[in-house]
């Protein structure tokens, strides 16, 4: 079995001390960084931009996984990769061009991603298969942390593992995932599992533990689907 990649979501930490938040996940075993761009217009929240990275990367060497809710998205993509994006992730919603920004980000040396809300039908992302390195599939609405899991979502996991059948294909989802819910996702087919509140809920001292607990439910699964 592949093993499973953990991705806590700093849109949990606190704020304040975001720098120290990143070297704390870090240190508690998270595998990627997870870093939510949000813009106040294709998402009902803001969040942080490009400079917000920048300043984080020299806290950690582990791979950071920018999921860019915002629209347009190709215009920042440059300034995210410099600011040290291992892979920027963009919304098949957020534009008509998607398939150019996920070249574009390749063309920058980034890993390329495209999410998909739960609204959105698997079948929009299979022509993007042959240029993606990862598919995001919500597990809520975006916007915010601390929702609910929306089983609805798994059906569009199953799918979009189905599609990638012999394909190298990292599959993320995003969105109220804790160490219950993370096992559906699992057998559905996703090997990366983002969590905001699920981790940075009771602070650092916790954090080490909250990760450990997210991946044995996600590594208690058996069977080829957790392999990417
Ligand atoms: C939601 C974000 C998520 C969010 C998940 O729009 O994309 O990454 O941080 O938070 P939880 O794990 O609390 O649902
Ligand atoms: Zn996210």
């Amino acid at each position: 079995m592949t093993k499973a990649i953990i991705a806590p979501s700093i849109l949990s930490a606190d704020f304040a001390r975001l720098g120290e938040e990143t070297r704390a996940v870090d240190a508690a075993g998270a595998d990627w960084v997870h870093l939510d761009v949000m813009d106040g217009h294709f998402v009902p929240n803001i969040t942080f931009g490009p400079a917000v990275v920048k300043a984080l990367r020299p806290h950690s060497a582990k791979y950071f996984d920018v999921h860019l809710m915002i629209a347009p998205a190709d215009p920042y993509l440059a300034a995210f990769s410099e600011a040290g994006a291992d892979g920027i992730t963009v919304h098949v919603e957020a534009g008509p061009h998607v398939h150019r920004s996920l070249q574009a980000i390749r063309a920058l040396g980034r890993r390329a991603g495209v999410a998909l809300n739960p609204g959105t039908p698997a079948a929009l992302i299979e022509p993007l298969l042959g240029i993606a390195d990862l598919v995001l599939v919500m597990t809520v609405n975006p916007g915010f942390g601390g929702q609910g899991f929306l089983e609805s979502a798994l059906e569009t996991v199953a799918r979009v593992r189905a599609m990638a059948a012999g394909r190298l294909l990292d599959i993320e989802v995003d969105g109220g995932i804790d160490p219950g819910t993370v096992g559906l996702a699992a057998s559905a087919g996703a090997n990366v599992f983002v969590a905001g509140s699920a981790v940075f809920k009771d602070g650092p001292a916790s954090y080490a533990a909250r990760i450990a607990a997210i991946r044995a439910g996600a590594e208690a699964v058996t069977g080829p689907t957790l392999s990417c």
